[in-house]
């Protein structure tokens, strides 16, 4: 299969259905899909100072049953199975009305669920009529094609958009399975004629996560019901291929004039392409005792020119005072704040006396490593 097979970074006009039955299978690395919520609204919804909510009433949103939503359900999961490669995976976003019905059809049809995220909205609409909790999150489910296939996570890109830089090794805590992220609005809500041009525009913010913590720069990245084309916009900026398709032409219209007017920066590999711990080879203390590079018994220093001293045991912990641990325990007891150890601790240079910084032998094991595998 050519990546020249697939319309890529094209808008198809018509029922995702068909479509995605026409296109050729196992092309695809990630499906996002927000198809419709099956909301079931009865009647207009009023807010307390008479003014009407803008709520879900869309055609496209309307089924005659649950047996009709699950046939329509089952279909598109189906023909998206179908495309997507053996390493693929997919991403579909509902709400009570739909997810659970959405998940057991996913299950059935041989997907396997990998997480369901909560979308945790920071600025919900509140429960009008006051009868029911307000509901604050929608949920995805994220799923590969087939179980135990390889797939793309981008676990530390994901760790470092967490932004926890107080972490030993400078990177962030994993990222959990629920995203506070506002809804879309301001002008990222795009409007025609000064009306919202869609009922359920996407943040970009939530498909940013999507696309970059499951897909590659270069990957084709697919969306069946692409509404204003937020999947598209992002994965342009993000350097993916993207495909649309979508019923609706005034959608057609105002998707395909949002991404003529996404500018992409060009490409950089140092930007766009994210390099996991295989970038950037992991090195346990004790591996410099194994090379000989430091030695059970010395003695490091805190600081260029602190007074803390601590000692090396054989086992790669340090032993300062009474208290024993990691480079990194010891240094954030010793200074009562998280540290990278590899930054704080100092030896003493036996042939000029100055004290060095230990990440410098970190960084003589992996150039060595990398000359090794050259
Ligand atoms: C929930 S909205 C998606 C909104 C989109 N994520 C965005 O950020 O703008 C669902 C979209 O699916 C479209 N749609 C519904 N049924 C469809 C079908 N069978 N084939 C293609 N598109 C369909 C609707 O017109 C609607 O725009």
């Amino acid at each position: 299969m050519k990546h020249s097979d697939l319309p890529l970074d094209h808008i198809i006009q018509g029922d995702c259905v068909e479509e995605l039955n026409g296109l050729p299978e196992n092309s695809v690395d990630l499906v996002f899909a927000d198809p419709p919520y099956n909301l079931q609204l009865q009647g207009e919804l009023w807010r307390p100072n008479l003014t009407r909510v803008d709520a879900v009433s869309d055609e496209w949103d309307q089924f005659a049953d649950f047996a009709a939503y699950d046939a329509f359900t089952e279909a598109w999961l189906r023909a998206c199975r179908r495309v997507l490669k053996e390493t693929g995976t997919i991403w579909v976003i509902g709400t009570y009305h739909n997810i659970f019905r959405v998940g057991k059809l996913m299950q059935d049809l041989g997907y396997w669920i990998l997480n369901d995220v909560a979308w945790v909205k920071t600025n919900p609409m509140p429960n009008f009529r006051g009868v029911r909790f307000t509901n604050a999150h929608e949920t995805l489910i994220w799923a590969q094609k087939r179980r135990g296939a390889r797939y793309t996570f981008n676990y530390e890109a994901m760790k470092r958009l967490n932004d926890d830089s107080s972490s030993p090794e400078g990177t962030g805590k994993q990222m959990r399975s629920d995203w506070q992220l506002p809804l879309c609005v301001g002008d990222e809500r795009l409007k025609v004629d000064g009306q919202k041009a869609h009922t359920t525009q996407k943040p970009e913010a939530l498909l940013y996560r999507v696309i970059l913590a499951s897909s590659n720069p270069g990957d084709v990245v697919l969306d069946p019901f692409f509404g204003t084309g937020t999947t598209g916009a992002v994965a342009k900026k993000l350097h993916r291929h993207w495909i649309g398709i979508e019923r609706d032409e005034t959608y057609v219209r105002v998707a395909h004039e949002r991404l003529a007017s996404v500018q992409s920066l060009s490409f950089d590999e140092e930007v766009f392409v994210i390099k996991g711990k295989r970038g950037r080879p992991r090195v346990p203390f004790g591996t410099l005792l194994e090379r000989g590079l430091l030695q059970p018994g010395q003695t490091l220093y805190l600081d260029p020119k602190g007074e803390a001293q601590a000692k090396i045991l054989a086992d790669g912990s340090l032993k300062w005072d009474s208290f024993t641990g990691s480079i990194h325990q010891v240094a954030s007891h010793i200074k009562k704040a998280p540290c990278n150890g590899w930054q704080y601790w100092y030896y003493e240079d036996p042939q000029t006396g100055q004290r060095q910084v230990i990440d410098e032998l970190r960084e003589r094991v992996r150039r060595e490593r990398s000359e090794d595998e050259a």
